[in-house]
């Protein structure tokens, strides 16, 4: 068996999550992240014997068999770099997704994030549309959160807002950010209901709580959710102040057909 600790996936988590909380998107425990693997890439490291089987809680068929390094409920993100073991779990969904095996890691007792309706449901919705989809993302970005007090959470305004906020942002989120009004965390409805946007929208954003994005790789995930939180920013910096000049709608679309992406058409005058 190889270490555990220097998995390529391990060191990708302990960094991004590092990063997720520098940037202030996960205070204290908030924010979550689920990384889907192959069987190819955990079997060096762990020997696939189960330490502990944890209910779900759901079910999800789709994800029988699957491996996901996950984060911890309650666990903080400043903590992950410095004690990956504790913090994080390498679990296999068994029983038509009602258990999860874990194979390594919460290894004071805990158990993967609250959310992990959400994240799994979102993995399954996404895996539909793009099989390459290994990862959903959840945080408190804080531009973000502060923009759903202030806008609309229609998610076609919501949506060209944003797009409005940086050259860049139709760019790299075509297909636009889905809405959820406040909802309560934690449950199988919003994850039902963030797995339902998850079929339209790569990025989520749960009204008065934070962001879900899904992508490929975690690069491109977190990509997403920075882009996002910028254009927020941007929203914040501005709100208040008189609007002297945007981008136009047609500059929008000039944006789109001169970088070839499929961009929600509908969301455009
Ligand atoms: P967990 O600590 O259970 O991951 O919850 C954090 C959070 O952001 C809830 O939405
Ligand atoms: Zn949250």
């Amino acid at each position: 068996m190889k270490d555990i600790y220097t998995a390529p996936f391990v060191e990708e988590m302990r960094k991004t999550t590092a990063n997720m909380y520098r940037l202030g998107w996960d205070e204290r425990n908030g924010g979550n992240v689920s990384l889907l693997l192959e069987e190819s890439q955990v079997k060096d490291y762990v020997d696939g014997a189960v330490l502990r089987e944890i209910p779900t809680g759901f079910s999800c068929p789709e994800l029988d068999g699957k491996y996901f390094l996950v984060t911890g409920t309650g666990k903080y993100f400043k903590n992950v770099q410095y004690a990956p073991e504790v913090n994080l779990g390498l679990v296999r969904l068994t029983d038509g997704g009602e258990t999860a095996q874990l194979l390594w890691g919460f290894t004071d007792g805990g158990k993967f994030t609250s959310e992990f309706p959400a994240h799994m449901m979102s993995h399954a919705a996404r895996l539909k549309i793009d099989p390459q989809n290994h990862v959903v993302m959840h945080c408190h970005p804080a531009n973000l959160l502060a923009m759903t007090y202030v806008h609309t959470l229609d998610e076609r305004a919501f949506t060209r807002t944003l797009w409005q906020m940086c050259t860049e942002c139709i760019v790299v989120f075509p297909d636009g950010v889905g809405v959820l009004p406040w909802m309560l965390c934690g449950t199988n409805t919003i994850g039902e209901a963030t797995a339902g946007k998850m079929k339209e929208f790569r990025l989520v954003i749960w009204g008065m709580h934070g962001i879900y994005g899904a992508g490929k790789t975690m690069d491109e995930t977190f990509g997403l959710i920075e882009t996002v939180e910028k254009a927020a920013q941007i929203y914040m910096l501005t709100a208040h102040l008189p609007r002297v000049n945007t981008i136009r709608d047609d500059q929008m679309v000039e944006l789109a057909e001169y970088f070839g992406v499929n961009y929600r058409k509908d969301f455009l005058n």
